[in-house]
C-alpha cells in the first residue's frame, strides 16, 4: 500500500475514476457539486495497493482544507482512508499549516473522530448530504 502525492493535471484520470465511482455513482452527488475550482490548485493524493488501479483519493488546499476523501468500496476497512488522511496531514505540516479542517459527511464523522478531529456539532446540508465541520491541530 502506498500514497502518491500529486496534482490535478498529472493524475486527473485516477482522481476522476475514484471520485466518480464513490461520490457520483455510489452516493448520488450531482456532478456539478463534485467538480469545483479547488481541484486545479490543490495538492492531491492517490492510494494504490499492489496494482496500478487506484484505490482511493484525497485533496488538500493551501488554506488547510482536506476533502474528497474516498476509498473504492472493495478496498474499505483496509486502512487506505487513514493512510490518505495521514499523508494529507503530513504534507500540510510541511506546508507550514498548523490546523486542518474539513466538512465531514455525518456518516463519516466517527471515522474522523478516531483520527482526532473535533467538531462543534453543527450540522449543515451541502451537495444534498448532511455535514459537520471538523478540525484538528497538527
Ligand atoms: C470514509 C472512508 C474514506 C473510510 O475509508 P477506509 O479506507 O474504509 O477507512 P480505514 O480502513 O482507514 O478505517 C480506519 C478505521 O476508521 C473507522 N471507520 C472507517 N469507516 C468508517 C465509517 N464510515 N464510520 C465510522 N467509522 C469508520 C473504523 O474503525 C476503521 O477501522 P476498522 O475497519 O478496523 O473498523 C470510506 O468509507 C469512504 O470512501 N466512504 C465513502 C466516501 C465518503 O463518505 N467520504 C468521506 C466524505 S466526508
Amino acid at each position: 500500500m502506498k500514497v502518491l502525492t500529486t496534482d490535478w493535471n498529472s493524475s486527473k484520470d485516477q482522481l476522476t475514476f475514484v471520485r466518480k465511482q464513490v461520490f457520483i455513482i455510489e452516493q448520488g452527488i450531482d456532478s456539478r457539486d463534485e467538480w469545483d475550482e479547488k481541484d486545479e490548485d490543490a495538492v492531491h493524493f492517490v492510494s494504490f495497493g499492489t496494482t496500478a488501479v487506484p484505490t482511493g483519493t484525497c485533496r488538500l488546499t493551501e488554506e488547510g482544507q482536506i476533502g474528497r476523501l474516498a476509498v473504492l468500496p472493495a478496498y474499505r476497512h483496509q486502512g487506505y482512508g487513514e493512510m490518505l488522511l495521514n499523508k494529507a496531514i503530513k504534507v500540510a505540516r510541511e506546508m507550514g499549516i498548523r490546523k486542518v479542517f474539513l466538512n465531514a459527511q455525518t456518516d463519516s464523522q466517527r471515522f474522523y473522530e478516531k483520527q482526532n478531529f473535533i467538531t462543534d456539532g453543527r450540522v449543515f446540508l451541502s451537495a444534498g448530504k448532511m455535514h459537520v465541520k471538523m478540525q484538528r491541530d497538527i
